[in-house]
């Protein structure tokens, strides 16, 4: 049994403009130890689905199907009773622009106090969730003595280890990083994530990185999923992504990145624009900006299909296979 199991995931969003396709069909597994990294452009659905593993999706979103599997029971049945238990302590995640969510007007070790007594509730006296604060601070690498500084004297990778400290408060199996680092510059980046990475190692969780920008994460990442257009369309293992993309979009990413050290870019490289979510084309949804597309494309959604091992792509005209 996997730790977590996300099998066939659909979830949309009523608007008054219709109903957005924002996560379609999306499955993957997690092990313990074991850190995933989620890459695709802007809006293609990566928060959704993140948000969906908590179950904090918001009010106007709904789940259409599938299951998540988080130590072999599916989290969409659960009452929001049972969810409080699983949420925080099972699974924690570290929010998209968190950094800026710390309360200003409260010390940051209080804040991780609060956060600790809210989510254990009477298990941890003060005392004890002051000193669980201190061995936060150790394990990302922030001086104890700052516990009680206000976060306006926190640079902002200071306040990311805060927030990261914060969600680690609960000692959880798993962890998902909605692009932990994104406003931070390259080395702060770097150094945030090798810090995130020995914690995963150590505490033997899974981790969920979430990123538009494949050169950050795969450094740190054993499997990488790409998403586009509310679609996972390719996962495998990170160096055989990278060497070996089955998908034509993993393949244009990759041309984008000539190397994962390389200086961070952005992904302009292939031409068009992803679809609109209100209505998704038909049949593959990369088939507009694909340059292999044919009829069967235009017509049949791709199934996510086994190439070598874990290795899996969904494209009718799959490239080096
Ligand atoms: N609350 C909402 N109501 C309606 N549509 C939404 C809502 N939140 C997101 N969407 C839409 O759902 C789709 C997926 O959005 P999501 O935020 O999950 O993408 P993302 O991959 O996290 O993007 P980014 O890289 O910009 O953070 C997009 O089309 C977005 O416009
Ligand atoms: S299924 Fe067709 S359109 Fe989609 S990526 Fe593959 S070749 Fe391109
Ligand atoms: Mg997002």
């Amino acid at each position: 049994m996997a730790l977590l199991e996300v099998r066939n995931l659909r979830i949309r969003y009523r608007t008054k403009k219709g109903e957005v396709h924002a996560v379609d069909d999306v499955s993957f597994t997690l092990e313990r130890g074991e850190a995933l990294g989620l890459v695709g452009e802007s809006g293609c659905g990566k928060t959704t689905l993140a948000l969906a593993l908590m179950r904090l999706l918001p009010e106007n979103a709904y789940v259409l199907g599938g299951e998540i599997l988080f130590q072999g029971r599916n989290l969409l049945e659960l009452s929001e009773e049972e969810m409080r238990r699983v949420r925080w302590k099972g699974i924690a995640m570290v929010f998209q622009a968190a950094m800026n969510s710390l309360n200003p007007v409260y010390r940051v070790g209080d804040q991780i106090i609060e956060a600790i007594q809210t989510h254990q509730g009477d298990a941890f006296s003060i005392e004890e969730a002051r000193k669980k604060v201190r061995e936060l601070f150790e394990l990302v690498g922030l001086n104890p003595r700052r516990m009680n500084d206000y976060p306006h004297e926190y640079s902002g990778g200071m306040r990311q280890r805060a927030v990261i400290a914060m969600a680690l408060a609960c000692d959880p199996a798993v962890i998902i990083a909605d692009e932990p680092t994104t406003a931070l510059d390259v080395i702060i980046q770097d150094r945030i994530l090798r810090r995130l990475d020995k914690i995963r190692a150590q505490l033997n969780m899974g981790v969920i990185y979430i990123s538009h920008d494949i050169a950050v994460i795969a450094e740190v990442s054993h499997k990488v999923g790409i998403m586009y257009a509310g679609n996972l369309v390719e996962i495998g293992p990170t160096a055989e992504i990278f060497q070996n993309p089955h998908h034509p979009y993993t393949a244009g990413l990759m041309s984008a990145f000539p190397s994962i050290r390389g200086e961070k870019r952005e992904l302009t490289t292939i031409p068009g624009e992803p679809p609109n979510l209100l209505t998704p084309p038909p049949g593959c949804r990369f088939h507009p900006r694909c340059p292999y597309a044919t009829a069967v494309c235009r017509e049949k959604v791709p199934p996510l299909e086994v190439f070598e091992g874990e290795h899996r792509a969904a494209c009718w005209h799959p490239l080096n296979a």
